[in-house]
């Protein structure tokens, strides 16, 4: 029997988990886990960038955690880990920097869009977010790495780092990773504003689905969605982005091609397909946040699973980081 190849994967524990989030990245994880050795991290380092800390990132990092296991991801078949937990991170994403470029990091177009926002003084932790994303990666020598399309640039810049240093050491030190983003519900659209992603820190909470809203709230905000002009309903993302989103919406939560979604509508109203998106919507997370809740109030399970997954994240990635600190010459710890 061949070894199964690794899949590692985050959600950063800004904010709550959005619908984006679920649909772009942990959907696809729970159906990944059976056939690959899975690493989900909550990326929390990562948070730090932007949401400065606070009880509030603990709270969102438990959260976290729960909305891994309610969405049905398996411990007994998946790592599950908090990236702070773990020092190798920081240590092989220093390594990193030191073959990173600046005007690589420069060109990251989520460095473009979110240094806009931050004003005269943008973290140095923004523009180095890139590294630590691909120290996550490289760590555990992940073939496949299941994201959204957001993440797509810096997965390029992972699989840049992993083939420099390669190179650079003369050998196959980290595996060169491949993204997984799937056809459908790569980019869940804001509601409010369908032309740009749904995000976890959007201005206007009406646009974006929290994991943790109630039914009434999922509901007036789907049907208060931004349509698109004309009266048709027909996937076409350019033309018709708000209609287009609820179509997709939709094809993921109830598995089904993104054709027979459309066909369903074909003299429909718009009314009707957002009544119909909410219902789906909400009865698709319903379980979930049923879950959630449960888990929450049992932190002690919720320690041990994390005890568990810390100690085999830390043996997986200290072995990586201990070739590359040999092969680049950093003397032995003993
Ligand atoms: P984050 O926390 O912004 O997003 C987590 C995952 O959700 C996907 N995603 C979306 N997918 C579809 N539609 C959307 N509107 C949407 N919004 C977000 C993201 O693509 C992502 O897969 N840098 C990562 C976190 C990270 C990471 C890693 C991921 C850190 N280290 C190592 C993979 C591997 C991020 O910002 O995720």
């Amino acid at each position: 029997m061949t070894t199964p190849q690794t899949i590692l994967s985050g959600i950063q524990p800004t904010n709550q988990i959005t619908l984006g989030n679920y649909l772009g990245a942990l959907k696809n994880w729970v159906k990944l886990q059976q056939q690959y050795r899975c690493y989900f991290a909550v990326v929390d380092l990562h948070s730090l960038v932007t949401a400065r800390g606070g009880g509030e990132l603990a709270a969102n990092s438990w959260y976290a955690l729960a909305t891994y296991l309610a969405a049905g991801i398996n411990p007994a078949q998946a790592c599950l880990f908090v990236q702070s937990h773990i020092a190798a991170h920081c240590e092989l994403a220093w390594i990193l920097n030191c073959f990173t470029w600046m005007g690589e990091l420069g060109r990251m177009t989520q460095f473009k869009d979110k240094s806009v926002k931050e004003g005269a003084n943008i973290p140095a932790g923004l523009f180095n977010y890139p590294v630590l994303m691909a120290a996550d990666i490289l760590l555990y020598q992940a073939a496949l790495v299941p994201v959204g399309e957001d993440q797509r640039q810096h997965l390029e810049l992972t699989r840049t780092l992993a083939q420099r240093l390669n190179k650079h050491c003369g050998q196959p030190l980290f595996k060169v990773p491949a993204p997984y983003i799937a056809p459908v519900g790569a980019k869940i659209m804001d509601l409010r504003y369908p032309h740009i992603k749904m995000s976890k820190t959007a201005t206007h909470a009406d646009g974006v689905i929290f994991l943790s809203d109630d039914a009434d709230t999922i509901s007036r905000k789907i049907k208060r969605a931004t349509t698109d002009s004309g009266r048709d309903i027909s996937y076409d993302p350019d033309n018709k982005p708000g209609v287009s989103n609820l179509l997709v919406m939709q094809a993921v939560l109830l598995d089904l091609p993104l054709a027979e979604v459309c066909s369903r509508y074909q003299e429909q109203s718009y009314g009707k397909l957002k009544s119909d998106t909410a219902d789906v919507v909400v009865a698709a997370l319903r379980d979930i946040q049923g879950k959630i809740n449960t888990l929450l109030a049992d932190r002690t399970s919720l320690r041990r699973i994390l005890d568990t997954g810390s100690a085999q994240a830390q043996a997986t990635a200290q072995q990586t980081l201990n070739r590359v600190r040999d092969t680049l010459g950093l003397l032995p710890l003993t």
